[in-house]
């Protein structure tokens, strides 16, 4: 059922109560990745152009339900306040009589940032009493915090019980590009799942098999593939005890005519650092001592002519240890093949969006999802609490 959206609304005079998700990187009280930031622009400057007030709640870090000084939201305020050229008013609570009277007193073409949502305790229980508070601050509720919506808490599911509730910009484009993926995909469609654990991806794996034509698989969690297939993996990383599941996987794609491609070679060393020996070698030639942490030259080559033929491409998770160089390479290769793919690539959030941005590559991607879990979540086709709970279109 598609949602309402901040289009269907006339904001003349109302105050958007609207949850974003600012939860950024921060190293000694500066940002040091503002994408999220940026990428809920479009939803604020919409709503005061149209006439509304904008009263604005996120959530940040994991404070753990006390109040953490280096988890205040005024850092964000004030560099959102410069990305949109006006100032962004403060509150010093979350919910409650100062955030009211910070509310009331705002006016059209006027944006409050309240205090961190996660310092109140109530907040992650979703909290009726919580959101019945959020919902005194705002006349209609907008979600566009893609990144959290698989999060049922106050700000993000239950406040929507207590006002009309409808979707922001970003919001909408993410559930059009990750969500649209399983819905009518042009095909080839393929898939490239990497990350250190099996286990983490099951379910992602599984319902991205009902509908892709190949998957590839790199990353740790191959490693695991290989001991199915009954290879050494030397000290490489490994769940043992997915094995079962890694079977179970195997059969479905055969099931599902679904090929899957696993890397044929690796970049392989004898420590988990930098300066460590490395070679590569053949997939089933691991030698005792040495542990695989990257996918090799002639699997980047094989990975990269699929992604090129694509009509489809989502990516999730690096191929390797790629926070050191000397095995960076085979996530470099996925990227940079992406970016030269003509079909639709969308790329579902953390290590992998990392990488094209490090690359420079970021503009040559159709999609790259401000969601890291709640992506994952909707690739397995799970439906998002934050979404649920929006109005449906009529
Ligand atoms: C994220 O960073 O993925 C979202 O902001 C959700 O954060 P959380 O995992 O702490 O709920």
């Amino acid at each position: 059922m598609t949602k309402q959206t901040i289009r269907d609304v006339n904001w003349e005079g109302k105050r958007a109560l609207v949850r974003v998700d600012f939860n950024v990187p921060l190293e000694d009280g500066r940002i040091t990745d503002d994408t999220r930031v940026r990428a809920a622009l479009p939803t604020i400057q919409y709503l005061l152009d149209h006439g509304a007030a904008v009263v604005l709640m996120s959530h940040l870090g994991r404070p753990k339900k006390k109040v953490v000084e280096g988890l205040r939201l005024a850092p964000v305020a004030a560099h959102l306040g410069q990305l949109l050229g006006r100032t962004v008013k403060t509150a010093p609570t979350t919910t409650g009589p100062e955030a009211e009277a910070a509310a009331q007193a705002l006016k059209a073409g006027e944006v409050l940032m309240l205090e961190n949502t996660r310092f109140d305790a109530r907040e992650e229980a979703n909290d009726e009493g919580m959101a019945r508070e959020l919902a005194k601050l705002g006349d209609v509720y907008v979600n566009d915090a893609f990144g959290a919506a698989h999060r049922a808490h106050a700000s993000t599911e239950g406040v929507a019980h207590f006002l009309p509730a409808v979707s922001g910009l970003l919001m909408e484009r993410e559930l059009a590009e990750l969500g649209g993926l399983l819905e009518n995909p042009e095909r080839p469609f393929v898939a490239i799942m990497g990350g250190a654990k099996i286990s983490d991806k099951i379910s992602v794996i599984t319902n991205l098999l009902r509908i892709v034509d190949t998957l590839l698989i790199g990353g740790g969690m191959a490693n695991t593939f290989f001991l199915a297939m009954g290879h050494n993996v030397g000290d490489s990383l490994v769940e043992a005890n997915a094995v079962g599941e890694v079977n179970n996987i195997l059969a479905f794609a055969r099931e599902r005519n679904a090929e899957i491609l696993l890397p044929t070679d690796a970049v392989i060393a004898d420590a988990m650092s930098a300066d460590a020996n490395r070679k590569v070698v053949s997939v089933d030639a691991v030698p005792d001592g040495w542990r695989i942490l990257d996918i090799g030259p002639a699997s980047v080559a094989a990975f990269s002519e699929k992604i090129k033929q694509a009509k489809t491409v989502v990516w999730n998770g690096p191929m390797g240890y790629f926070e050191a160089a000397p095995f960076a390479e085979g996530t470099r290769g996925i990227a940079q093949a992406m970016s030269e793919s003509a079909g639709r690539t969308v790329i579902g959030g953390g290590d992998s969006v990392a990488a094209v941005e490090q690359m420079g590559l970021a503009d040559k991607i159709g999609h790259i999802s401000t969601g890291g879990g709640a992506s994952l979540e909707l690739l397995e086709g799970r439906a998002l609490p934050g979404v649920v709970a929006l109005n449906d279109k009529a």
